[in-house]
């Protein structure tokens, strides 16, 4: 049963990475990849019917089309004028046939001042229509940006705004026998320059497909997403844009010395792995990203005893799952970058071969490492990830991303990720990136004051210490010598319960979006 599932799985991503655009001729963008069975075109024109016109509206703007007769216009008036609509930022509103009009519905959304609201807000906007349209019969929808005369600004607006549909239209309904039909929709957006919008929508929908890969590997039950599957998986969204992937597997790990990350899967059936995957964009020194991917988390003999909180062990590989999404993303968008993920897989389990809380393990690096707790495992595989990446790609800048502690929650909860760095061009970009994304991070401290917190008395350090976050953020510090390099703790971001703005309930794909233009947005050497 395990492995019928786990081939399901598999078959899936290679349909995934297979898929080809469903845009129209208009428009070719050959990574798309729809989950509400939608597709898109993009133009300067009207589309041959919509049943739902949607204009994005600026505050205080007359809210009229050149074409739109008296009575129309009175109409859509007196309407917006009981719904209270002005513009203002966030504003929807809907009429219902509209006089004069030939579609259903008229759909208005507020967006401020179009030159200063941010791409974050527009997205919003946009999961907020798909939102609205999902609940009607709406099947042809032209997204009109004509109020929005400035061209740089209606690209980037109706832009944002399809990134936001797309984003909250994914859905993980392959393990249901029935799914809840996927209408299909045509979402026609009418720019005012497509020449000026068409790199604006290329890229955010390979953003998307990134963001897309990591919701799918996070999502994938423990039992499927065991980390050979998640390897594979990996290698196969990955290979078709021309990342080239190495998936090492438990012997070669251990070969390597890598006991850390060796240990952790040493109690399960599925052993350690680790995945490299390189996109070459340019010729500059790489830019490293290292992912947690422990594909569950029982906690070893120091189990996890709180049934909610095991329940959400197999988002424990969420940060394994940003670095494949971020590499698809850059991959897709054809960035001038030179990132290379790596990507330790584990699986934290119990049993008679299992690794024991005391047990010392030695790193790649030579480092021994006391087990002071079988928990703490992440920071286990991120050691050796971190000393391989180091190691073998000589990186110009390391970031690692992880569900590490629960600490991090603590601290500063779920609207952020917790980052360390001593680094502050890394501090910098990150936090701007973070703000752009609206995948925000808030930094916490990396101190020598901390050293102590990871004493051992038998081996190099110990896998524990106090304050949580900062101690597992210090332990990490041992393995990136002098590369700049940023730890990123996303323990509590991976996982929404319900619908929330661009997330559908499960995964998030946290850290895709900002890690992407991160990479970007640092400078080279
Ligand atoms: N994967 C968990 C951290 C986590 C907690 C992620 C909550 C998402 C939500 C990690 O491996 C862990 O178990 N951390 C322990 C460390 C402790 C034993 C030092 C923790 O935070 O309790
Ligand atoms: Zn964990
Ligand atoms: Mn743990």
């Amino acid at each position: 049963m395990k492995f019928k599932a786990s081939l399901k799985a598999l078959a899936f991503a290679g349909a995934l990475a297979g898929m080809s655009s469903t845009a129209s001729a208009q428009f070719e963008n050959p990574f798309v990849t729809s989950y509400l069975n939608t597709t898109y075109s993009v133009s300067q024109s009207a589309a041959e019917r919509a049943d739902t016109l949607v204009l994005p509206v600026p505050e205080g703007a007359e809210v009229v089309l050149s074409d739109w007769s008296t009575n129309t216009r009175e109409h859509v008036q007196r309407a917006l004028a009981a719904a209270d609509f002005t513009g203002r930022k966030g504003q929807q509103a809907t009429i219902l046939a509209p006089a004069g009009l030939n579609v259903d519905r008229l759909i208005v959304i507020g967006v401020g001042d179009p030159s200063d609201v941010s791409r974050a807000d527009v997205e919003t906007y946009g999961a907020a229509l798909a939102a609205t349209i999902n609940r009607s019969s709406a099947e042809a929808i032209t997204v009109d940006g004509r109020l929005i005369s400035n061209p740089v600004y209606n690209g980037r607006i109706l832009a944002a705004l399809s990134h936001g549909v797309e984003l909250r239209n994914y859905r993980f309904d392959r393990l249901m026998s029935a799914p809840s039909a996927r209408p299909a929709q045509n979402y026609h957006w009418r720019v005012a320059s497509r020449s000026q919008a068409q790199s604006e929508f290329a890229e955010l929908q390979a953003l998307a497909q990134g963001v897309f890969l990591a919701r799918e590997l996070t999502n994938l039950p423990g039992s499927d997403g065991y980390p050979a599957a998640f390897a594979e998986y990996a290698r196969q969204a990955l290979e078709p844009l021309g990342v080239e992937v190495t998936i090492l597997g438990p012997e070669e790990v251990k070969a390597l010395g890598m006991g850390a990350l060796y240990g952790v899967s040493q109690g399960s059936q599925h052993k350690a792995h680790l995945l490299v995957a390189h996109y070459r964009g340019s010729d500059q020194r790489p830019i490293a990203l290292v992912g947690k991917g422990n594909t569950f988390d029982t906690g070893g003999y120091n189990l996890k005893t709180d049934a909610a909180s095991i329940l959400r062990m197999q988002t424990d590989k969420a940060g394994g799952a940003a670095v494949v999404g971020a590499v698809k993303a850059l991959a897709g968008q054809r960035a001038t970058v030179n990132v290379v993920g790596v990507v330790p897989l584990s699986l934290n389990m119990i049993s008679g071969e299992a690794y024991l809380p005391g047990d010392v393990v030695t790193t790649g690096s030579g480092l021994t490492i006391e087990v002071a707790n079988t928990d703490a495992e992440g920071r286990l595989i991120l050691a050796d990830g971190l000393w391989y990446a180091r190691e073998h790609f000589n990186p110009r800048a390391m970031a690692d991303i992880a569900t590490l502690t629960g600490a991090k929650v603590t601290a500063v909860g779920t609207a952020f990720s917790a980052i360390f760095s001593e680094h502050d061009t890394i501090l910098r970009t990150l936090t701007e990136a973070g703000e752009l994304t609206q995948e925000r991070v808030w930094r916490l401290p990396l101190d020598p004051a901390f050293e102590g917190a990871i004493e051992s008395r038998i081996a190099d350090m110990k896998n524990t210490g106090a304050p949580g976050a900062s101690a597992g953020a210090m332990l990490l510090q041992r393995f990136v010598g002098d590369t700049p390099w940023v730890h990123i703790d996303m323990a509590g971001n991976a996982l929404v319960d319900g619908d929330s703005g661009i997330h559908p309930r499960g995964a998030t794909g946290y850290g895709v979006r900002m890690l992407t233009e991160w990479v970007k947005r640092y400078p080279e050497e």
